[in-house]
């Protein structure tokens, strides 16, 4: 196998990169790192904000350019489908997210036939995330980092799920979750998986390194106090 297959160069869509909160005072900081291509939420994230689901996600809609994904709360079919259709009134671009129980991939399937965008979330397995893509799901979300806590190996696992999808020629986007620190996210960014959602703390993990503050600091001691090279 060449380097470039591999890494999945000859089919590189680009990588995209979501943020994990409903805190919105962290998205706006972190958008303006001008990476962030939307935001994830769950019940967890909009409960530890304070908000209502959907104050949280107009909230969100209003900061961020790009999809919010809003997960449902029902567990029965009828109750996924209403939700799901529900939060397509709260903002432009919502993307269901639906967990991975049997009501949640029926719900998927009469969602697809009405052209809702939804999803599929909490996935643990590969045979979960192959029926997602079978029931042409926007995006599945494996978690890795609770993988990992379950003893399993989150990133395979992922990198598993992406080259099955790519084997297929499966759309669905392969959107790697419960990413706890930047060795992950570098493992899946090496494994070419088509997106992350981060929490604002791992993201801003992404940026510093004692060797750049070292490197500034002696370009910095060299210039002197020359001032500004845009005002000699
Ligand atoms: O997107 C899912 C994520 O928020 C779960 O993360 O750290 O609770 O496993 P964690």
């Amino acid at each position: 196998m060449s380097v470039a297959s591999f890494y999945h160069i000859e089919d590189m869509r680009g990588m995209k990169l979501y943020l994990d909160t409903a805190d919105r005072d962290r998205i706006t900081e972190a958008a303006r790192l001008g990476v962030v291509d939307g935001v994830t939420t769950n019940p967890s994230i909009v409960t530890a904000a304070g908000l209502g689901y959907r104050e949280a996600v107009t909230a969100i809609a209003d900061v961020v350019d790009g999809p919010v994904f809003a997960q449902v709360l029902a567990d029965d079919v009828e109750g996924i489908v209403r939700e799901a259709r529900g939060y397509q009134e709260w903002a432009d671009d919502v993307v269901a997210k639906i967990p991975a129980t049997r009501p949640g991939f029926e719900a998927l399937a009469r969602l697809r036939d009405e052209d809702v965008p939804a999803g599929t979330t909490v996935v643990f397995s590969i045979e979960q995330a192959v029926l997602a893509a079978k029931n042409d799901a926007s995006f599945v979300a494996p978690y890795v980092g609770r993988l990992d806590d379950a003893g399993e190996d989150g990133v395979d696992t992922v990198r598993r799920i992406q080259h099955i999808y790519d084997t297929y020629g499966f759309e669905t986007e392969v959107l790697a979750a419960s990413v706890r620190n930047t060795t992950q996210a570098v493992s899946l960014y090496e494994a070419g998986v088509d997106a992350v959602t981060l929490s604002p703390d791992v993201l801003d993990d992404h940026v510093p390194h004692p060797k750049t503050d070292e490197g500034v600091a002696g370009f910095e001691a060299a210039w002197g106090d020359r001032g500004s090279p845009i005002d000699e």
